[in-house]
């Protein structure tokens, strides 16, 4: 069993392609001193994301780097490489971020990537996780903060919160009541990894909390 990270100030970049209500959440987190880490930048690959104005209004340099750009999917992801290695990034916070990641990342921030998926994976991943579960009936969900790898949200479960699945729920008062959930996870985890407190145990990440 091997620890994730040195308990450390955590140097993290953001990376979103919407509205960044999570960012925010981690942002604060981090404002009320219940996070020990610095966003140092935000990177989104929509020029449009509500999430690029939220970082420029919280004085982080926000990036629009466009997919469109480049030839291939490992030449945009060695522009975001070069920009999170500029910066000395630790963790690179994936919040609503809607691309797979894909080699050239994965292989410059190895077991350095974070995703939150709103889902008790392995149930739902993918697109319109809220949407899945009710048309499945589960009568619980949630979301999952997780290591990236190579899958579509699979990788080490960090950590999982859950929520009732009531009967009138639709995938928007769903979505909404996981998000509330999504906004205290995110951070606990980052701040449980920056506090050391995340092993790696194979394939298995493991909190020692205590
Ligand atoms: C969240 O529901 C997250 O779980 C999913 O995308 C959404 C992002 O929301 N991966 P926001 O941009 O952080 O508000």
């Amino acid at each position: 069993m091997e620890r994730l990270i040195e308990p450390q100030h955590l140097q993290l970049a953001v990376m979103a392609s919407g509205r960044g209500s999570n960012f925010e959440a981690i942002q604060e987190a981090i404002e009320k001193g219940q996070l020990n880490a610095q966003i140092k930048m935000l990177i989104s690959d929509k020029e449009q994301a509500p999430a690029l104005l939220k970082a420029e209004a919280a004085g982080i340099k926000a990036y629009f780097i466009d997919p469109c750009k480049y030839s291939d999917k490992a030449a945009y992801e060695m522009e975001v490489v070069k920009k999170l290695r500029e910066n000395n990034i630790d963790i690179l916070v994936l919040a609503g971020y809607m691309r797979l990641v894909g080699a050239v990342l994965l292989n410059a921030y190895p077991r350095r990537i974070l995703n939150i998926h709103p889902a008790l994976l392995p149930s739902f991943p993918g697109l319109q996780a809220q949407r899945q579960a009710v048309n499945y009936g589960v009568k619980f969900s949630g979301c999952t903060v997780h290591l990236v790898d190579d899958g579509v949200d699979t990788g080490p479960i960090i950590a999982q919160a859950v929520v009732p699945v009531l009967p009138d729920d639709n995938e928007d008062t769903l979505a909404e009541r996981i998000l509330v959930e999504e906004h205290k996870l995110y951070p606990r985890v980052l701040q449980w990894i920056a506090a050391g407190k995340v092993f790696i145990d194979g394939s298995r990440a493991i909190v020692k909390d205590g």
